[in-house]
């Protein structure tokens, strides 16, 4: 039995817009979700740092929630060009990613990394968004299940629940490719996602975490993925830019 799971629809805008863009896409959402008497959803903006005051303010009494798309493990101190999930709670964040892939290729993140970001977001009552998924050649060698497994056994912070942490599997191979998972591919992983919750946090905890997908999912793909019995929202990239595309996509969620 499923229990009932609020899908979150977040956009994760990566390295993209400048503060004019920001403040646009971040206004025209505040506007459409200020409408909502009861929004289905969880909407959440996920800009670059130098952006999360001015998308704070912009969206600010609207409903549109605020997140970061990574965050150093440490609460302070000398670490140049890192950002402490204490700051960004204190700019307005409620929730930030962790171990998106781009952070584990780019930055070789490894799974001790993202459970101690994880945690720190926890420490500083933050939600964790916590980032698996495997590579077109681990997927090709039948290795999707275990690698997912074991990201998510290497990742999830120790106090995780489902009110602090939401898991999101993007498969590696779908972000930015336009290559989006088939429904029953997505929903394969989310329910070994799910169960693999299950043997860590227990039947009760699992059922009521969320679990994203993300991956290329657009206007014209969301409401099939959306639909899956263990997808619980999505995580946005591409299509998040757009205050169209990215509102009908929430939408198709609720
Ligand atoms: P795209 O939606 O552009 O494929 O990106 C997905 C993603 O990586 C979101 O974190």
């Amino acid at each position: 039995m499923t229990a009932p799971r609020r899908p979150m629809i977040a956009g994760n805008w990566k390295m993209n817009g400048l503060k004019a863009d920001g403040r646009k896409l971040a206004s025209a959402l505040a506007r459409r979700m200020k409408k909502l008497k009861k929004p289905a959803f969880e909407m959440l903006v996920c800009p670059p740092f130098p952006l999360i005051g001015l998308a704070g303010e912009t969206i600010r009494g609207s409903g549109v929630k605020l997140g970061a798309q990574d965050c150093h493990s440490n609460a302070s101190g000398a670490h140049t060009g890192d950002v402490s999930p204490e700051l960004l709670k204190n700019m307005g964040c409620k929730y930030v990613i962790v171990g998106h892939s781009e952070r584990r290729t780019d930055h070789n993140e490894k799974d001790a990394d993202v459970k101690a970001k994880a945690e720190a977001a926890l420490r500083a009552g933050l939600g964790a968004i916590v980032c698996i998924g495997e590579t077109l050649k681990q997927r090709e060698a039948g290795r999707a299940m275990s690698v997912n497994r074991k990201q998510l056994q290497g990742s999830l912070p120790e106090a995780a629940n489902a009110k602090n942490t939401v898991i999101a599997y993007e498969p590696v191979w779908a972000i930015g490719t336009g290559k989006v998972a088939t429904p029953e591919q997505a929903q394969d992983v989310h329910a070994v996602i799910r169960k693999e919750l299950v043997n860590i946090l227990g039947e009760k905890e699992a059922a009521k975490m969320r679990i994203l997908y993300g991956g290329s999912m657009k206007p014209g793909n969301a409401k099939e993925l959306l639909a899956l019995p263990d997808v619980d929202g999505g995580l946005i990239g591409g299509a998040a830019l757009n205050a169209d595309d990215f509102w009908a996509i929430a939408e198709a969620a609720g």
